[in-house]
């Protein structure tokens, strides 16, 4: 039985996913370093939703009987010139994760692997909000560089981000799978 190239794209998403969370956990820093707490925290919240989508490749491979082989974790940055850059650079690397979903749906289209579809679908819609978010905010920071003042607002916004575990989320109960 030839191994199927979807599991080896899943296997790489699980990393893909886990160093969107290192680099937003960096940008976390880079804003608490900036005294903008706000945008901190939007930060921080981001990186436990991407460990959640790691999680969710994770758990699809051990609930198909598959291998996970984590791989080393890298970012390109560690800081950047302003809020509006670190904004554009989320925006850019949440354009280059929807690129890896839409190749893990072609790759599933090519084997047939109706199982996998589910999920990808969920990974769909969520790359539509995960777009809009990150290029709305850099747009008001582009905005706010010609409004003095405005930044602290857009901070003082961000910074009422929550995050709600969703249920299905196995990081903490520890028992692998998605569950009933
Ligand atoms: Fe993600
Ligand atoms: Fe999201």
């Amino acid at each position: 039985m030839k191994a199927k190239k979807i599991f080896a794209e899943m296997n790489d998403q699980v990393k893909y996913e886990l160093e969107s969370a290192y680099l937003y956990l960096q940008m976390a820093a880079y804003f608490h370093e900036q005294g903008l707490d706000g945008m901190a925290r939007w930060m921080r919240v981001q990186a436990l939703e991407e460990q959640h989508h790691a999680m969710k490749f994770f758990d699809h491979l051990v609930d198909r009987g598959q291998p996970v082989t984590l791989q080393p974790l890298a970012i390109k940055a560690t800081s950047w010139k302003s809020p509006r850059e670190a904004f554009e650079a989320a925006y850019a690397h949440e354009q280059f994760i929807s690129g890896r979903i839409h190749l893990l749906v072609e790759v599933a289209n090519t084997e047939k692997d109706h199982a996998a579809m589910p999920m990808l679908h969920w990974f769909l819609n969520e790359q539509i909000e995960e777009e809009a978010n990150t290029s709305k905010i850099a747009q008001q920071l582009r905005q706010a560089e010609k409004a003095g003042g405005a930044l602290f607002m857009i901070d003082r916004e961000l910074g009422t981000r929550s995050f709600t575990i969703p249920p299905e989320v196995t990081i903490v109960a520890g028992a692998g799978g998605a569950g009933a």
